[in-house]
Parts: C-alpha cells; structure tokens; sequence
C-alpha cells in the first residue's frame, strides 16, 4: 500500500473503533424507545436511584462490568465499545439508552436475568440524556437531595391513603395523619414503618402492590416515583416533624 492509502486506511479503521463495532446506529428502530418523560428531572432525585438500583451491583465499586460504572461520572461518560454511552441532548443515539430499552443485540440492560426496568424509568433516563446529562461534579452521597416529609410525603399520604386510614376511618386499626399511630402501626401487620431500614419496611410492599392479601390493592398501589421517595424518607430515618 501507498502511504496516503494507508494513512486512509488508518483513519477508516480508527473511526469504526471510536465508532464501536457492536451496533450500528441506522439499523436500530429509535421509535421503540419508550417516550421520555415530560418532567423536568433532577440527577440526583430521579436518575441516581435508578442507577443505585438497577446497575450498581454491577457497575459500581465492588464490580466494573464491562468496565463500566454507573456510580462515577467520569465512568459514567467514559467510551467504551460502542463509542461514548451518553451523549448530552442525545438519547436516540446514546448506546447506554439503546441498551436499557433493549434496542443493541444481546446487550440488554440490566441483563435478562437481573429486575427488568420500568418504561418510566428508562422515560426518565431519556429525558435526563435529553435534558442535558447534567450530573453535578462531587461525591453522590453529598448531593442526594433530602426528603423532606411535609413536603414530599405528607401529600402522598393525604391524597391517597387518609380517606381511609385517618380521622373518620381507620381500616385494619391504622392511620396516617398522626406520627405515634403511623409508626406504631396497624392490627394485623404492626409496625410497617421501621425508620432506617427499608428493607424491612412492610409498608413498600403495600404500597408497590405487591401485598395480594390486602384488600383493595389496586387502592394501595403507587407510582414507582411515590414509593421511591417514600423509601427513601424510610432509608433516611422516617423523620416526621
Ligand atoms: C447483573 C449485572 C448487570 C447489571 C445489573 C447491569 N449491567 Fe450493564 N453490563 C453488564 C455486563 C456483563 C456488561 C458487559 C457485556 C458485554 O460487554 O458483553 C455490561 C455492559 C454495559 C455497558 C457497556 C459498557 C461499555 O462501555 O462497553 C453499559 C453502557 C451498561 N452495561 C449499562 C448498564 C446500565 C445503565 C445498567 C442499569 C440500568 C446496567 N448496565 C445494569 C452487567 C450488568
Ligand atoms: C379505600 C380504602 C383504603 C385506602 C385508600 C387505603 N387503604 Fe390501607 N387498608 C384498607 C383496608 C380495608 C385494609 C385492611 C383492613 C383489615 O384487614 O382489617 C387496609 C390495610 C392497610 C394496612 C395494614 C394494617 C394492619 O392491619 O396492620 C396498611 C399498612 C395500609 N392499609 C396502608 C395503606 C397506605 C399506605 C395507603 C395509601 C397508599 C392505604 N393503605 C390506602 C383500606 C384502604
């Protein structure tokens, strides 16, 4: 080969690495991603619990799967063998998003036999690639906004739990409008609320509908956004002012 053809050929090889070989982008059908959400989201409200969630165990500090890691932002954005995973205001053409909605061959994340994720929660990672992948500079922990209980968990609790667990009617002996009674708990499960421990909270059973024996579970059903921070207000003590 000639030097130019050569030099040619280099650039042509380098691009296709920088590029990845594991996808090609024109084949994959965007229009399968499920819709970003319309919110405005927040890094650490909405997107690290999700990460901390779903990819940590294998993406974090204790294992690097395919040397990724979603716990980091420098090894969050680094490339990796489809070119760059997130790229800001991109989510159509971010491989991390191809690949939790299922879109890259083989490559589904998290894989097959891990908890699948739900269509709002890949909505809210697009939406967070799309808006920008702001992810502030710092250790997490830092800045994992608080829960605050009047205002994040107090309404959820009004709207949808008070009819039935307050003032005028207390199903299974138990209400919701008072801190004693709440955490005290009810007649037949006791105490649901174990302030530090959501692992043994009983309470994110009932209130992910996953309790069949309840009645009326459709009424104790949340959306995975509600029982997300109330496991979290859960996680960071269960304070309630
Ligand atoms: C049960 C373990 C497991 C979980 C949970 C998991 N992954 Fe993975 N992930 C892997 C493995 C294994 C690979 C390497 C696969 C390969 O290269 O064939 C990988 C590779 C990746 C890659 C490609 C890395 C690169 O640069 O080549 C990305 C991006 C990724 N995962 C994102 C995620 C995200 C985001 C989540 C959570 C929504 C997640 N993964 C959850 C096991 C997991
Ligand atoms: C439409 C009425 C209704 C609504 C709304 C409702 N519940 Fe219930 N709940 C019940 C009934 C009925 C029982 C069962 C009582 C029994 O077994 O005697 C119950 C039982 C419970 C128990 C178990 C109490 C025990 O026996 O120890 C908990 C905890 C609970 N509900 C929490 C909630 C939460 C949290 C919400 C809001 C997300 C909620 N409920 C919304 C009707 C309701």
């Amino acid at each position: 080969m000639k030097r130019p053809a050569l030099l040619l050929f280099a650039a042509a090889l380098s691009m296709v690495l920088a590029q990845g070989v594991g996808f090609e982008l024109d084949k994959i059908d965007v229009s399968k991603i499920p819709p970003a959400s319309k919110e405005k989201v927040d890094f650490a409200r909405d997107v690290y619990p999700i990460f901390k969630e779903h990819c940590i165990s294998c993406h974090g500090p204790d294992k690097q799967k395919g040397k990724y890691r979603t716990d980091t932002k420098d090894g969050a954005f680094k490339a990796g063998e489809n070119g760059f995973n997130i790229l800001p205001g991109h989510s159509e053409k971010s491989p991390m998003i191809l690949m939790i909605a299922g879109l890259i061959d083989e490559m589904l994340m998290p894989p097959p036999k891990a908890e699948p994720m739900t269509k709002d929660e890949i909505g809210i990672l697009r939406a967070w690639v799309d808006q920008g992948a702001v992810w502030p500079d710092g250790p997490i922990p830092e800045f994992i906004k608080k829960v605050e209980f009047v205002r994040d968990i107090q309404p959820i609790f009004e709207k949808s739990c008070i009819e039935c667990h307050g003032a005028a009617k207390q199903s299974g002996e138990f209400r919701l409008d008072q801190k004693d009674a709440a955490l005290k708990g009810g007649k037949t499960y006791g105490q649901v609320i174990k302030a530090g421990e959501p692992a043994k909270s009983t309470l994110l059973i009932i209130i992910s509908g996953k309790d069949e024996d309840l009645p009326q579970p459709e009424k104790h059903k949340l959306a995975d956004k509600q029982v997300e921070l109330v496991r979290r207000w859960i996680e960071q003590g269960a304070v309630w002012p």
